[in-house]
């Protein structure tokens, strides 16, 4: 095992870089796929082939900074970093980065190692976060399963280091484990992570790679199909917060899933979304009970939550109603949980299934006046506010959103000081008065509340208990006391 300089140093480091859990909970962040988001040259009229390397790279990212600050994002999330499998393979080549083949080099389409140091110094120097993601769980190999030559995996170099082949039985955990991601095309060869050799090795190499880029944090790849008791030590070794897949709609499994990971990501909540709100038919049911059983068995204020990444067909895709987008990412951004929002969702990218959602970024000229890029901007605006409101940070990121309005198309969600009204009829919608009770907006009586969102900053009044009518049906409308506004810059104040 080698021992590299830095981690010597790491111990120091971490104390004055480390950003905990607590403080994770308080980001929203922007999720970058690297070879898609920014090239160093600038360019926005290059044509990106959907299985080929586009061209973007860390310097890239660098000078699109202004870009994702602007829309109030403090953290990106970056590609995988290693070296990969080179050349073309049926799926193409490895651009989005999940087909490793030496752990111990980075992935130099993406940039060098001092580009990559500038990126986390020049987001640290805007005071951002750089949240890196990582695979434990396979390698990467252009061929079938059988036939893998394992010479070309760096450091894990022969048979004895994986499970034997096997195809993946997903509805048998024990196959979800020790039997191999992909197919026969390209396979991932299954790493035996319940070896103490193996995770000794991952944990110093993620000791390392965290301080020597200076990394805040990790979105961590393929979660469910490595065992539970990895994680653990892999945490700690690195010494961030993690936030994991486990891809899985089950809001039952998240609660023990959180022993061993805190930070997860919300995929219960992003079904229940993303069937609610692209579908003008589908009633408020499913999502209003989703969201108070999984509350009931897991701390969603640690997960992250989004409604796309780079697997799923974007929501646009299902349906491209401006309005629905609206009421969907508005939700999400108001939820518990780490906001987080995948390059493109705010140019109402509407891109299907693997790989036609990992559209380059720079088609779109990077428009900061798009419709949903202002809207991402204000919703950012609004949950910052609320971190300094109360004069307590915590109030707002450990209150567990609940629902306290729902009829058939429209749901309100209050979240600490602010109350979230949505619908999914979208933009035709016949709008109509709902009355928001005091005694579950927490709305006092006879006060003023403002329309943040949905309403050019209306000053509504509640009556003698605190209810409040409120017009709704199409736009997401977001509700603050105007005693809570204050300094906010929102709505002028
Ligand atoms: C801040 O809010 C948190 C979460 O509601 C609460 O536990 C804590 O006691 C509050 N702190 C203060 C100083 O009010
Ligand atoms: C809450 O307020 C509504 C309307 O003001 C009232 O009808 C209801 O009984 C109240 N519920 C509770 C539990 O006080």
């Amino acid at each position: 095992m080698k021992l590299s300089p830095t981690s010597l140093l790491w111990g120091a480091a971490s104390l004055t870089q480390a950003l905990s859990a607590a403080d994770w909970q308080k980001q929203s962040i922007y999720q970058i796929l690297t070879d898609r988001f920014a090239r160093t040259d600038g360019s926005t009229s290059e044509q990106c082939a959907i299985t080929s390397y586009c061209g973007g790279t860390y310097r890239g990212v660098i000078n699109h900074l202004d870009y994702i600050q602007g829309m109030g994002f403090t953290a990106i999330w970056i590609s995988p970093i290693v070296k990969n499998l080179e050349g073309d393979t049926p799926y193409g080549t490895a651009y989005h980065g999940y087909w490793a083949q030496d752990i111990y080099s980075l992935n130099d389409h993406f940039g060098s190692e001092q580009d990559l140091k500038d990126l986390s110094a020049a987001l640290h120097s805007r005071g951002m976060y750089l949240m890196v993601d990582v695979v434990t769980n396979h390698m990467g190999y252009n061929g079938c399963g059988n036939c893998v030559n394992y010479g070309q995996l760096k450091p894990f170099d022969n048979s004895g280091y994986y499970h034997p082949f096997c195809e993946i039985n997903y509805n048998d955990d024990n196959s979800v484990r020790t039997c191999w991601e992909g197919d026969n095309k390209v396979s991932l060869p299954d790493l035996r992570t319940e070896d103490s050799g193996i995770r000794n090795t991952f944990n110093e190499w993620i000791r390392d790679l965290v301080s020597k880029y200076s990394i805040d944090g990790m979105r961590i790849d393929s979660v469910k199909h490595v065992e539970k008791d990895f994680w653990p030590g892999f945490l700690q070794a690195a010494g961030i917060y993690g936030i994991g897949e486990v891809l899985d709609g089950n809001p039952a499994i998240y609660g023990d899933w959180q022993n061993y990971m805190k930070g997860l990501m919300n995929y219960p909540l992003f079904y229940w979304v993303q069937q609610t709100f692209s579908n003008p038919s589908a009633t408020m049911d499913s999502l209003v009970n989703g969201i108070n059983t999984l509350k009931g068995q897991a701390d969603t204020t640690a997960m992250g939550v989004f409604i796309e990444n780079h697997d799923q067909k974007r929501f646009p895709n299902i349906n491209n109603d401006m309005t629905l987008a609206k009421n969907a990412i508005a939700f999400t951004l108001l939820s518990d949980g780490i906001p987080i929002l995948y390059q493109g969702q705010e140019q109402h990218y509407a891109g299907g299934d693997t790989p036609n959602q990992r559209e380059a970024l720079w088609s779109s000229g990077y428009n900061t006046n798009a419709e949903l890029y202002q809207l991402v901007k204000t919703l950012n605006q609004i949950r910052s506010h609320t971190l300094s409101a109360r004069n307590n940070d915590s109030y707002y990121v450990k209150y567990q959103a609940m629902p306290i309005y729902s009829d058939t198309h429209v749901i309100a969600m209050r979240k600490g000081d602010v109350v979230g009204v949505f619908s999914n009829m979208g933009s035709n919608a016949n709008t109509y008065t709902i009355n928001l009770w005091g005694n579950k907006s927490g709305f006092g009586a006879n006060q003023q509340i403002v329309q943040v969102l949905g309403g050019n900053c209306n000053v509504l009044q509640t009556d003698d208990l605190g209810g409040l009518n409120v017009n709704v049906g199409r736009d997401p409308v977001v509700l603050y006391p105007v005693s809570a506004l204050q300094g906010s810059g929102l709505c002028g104040r």
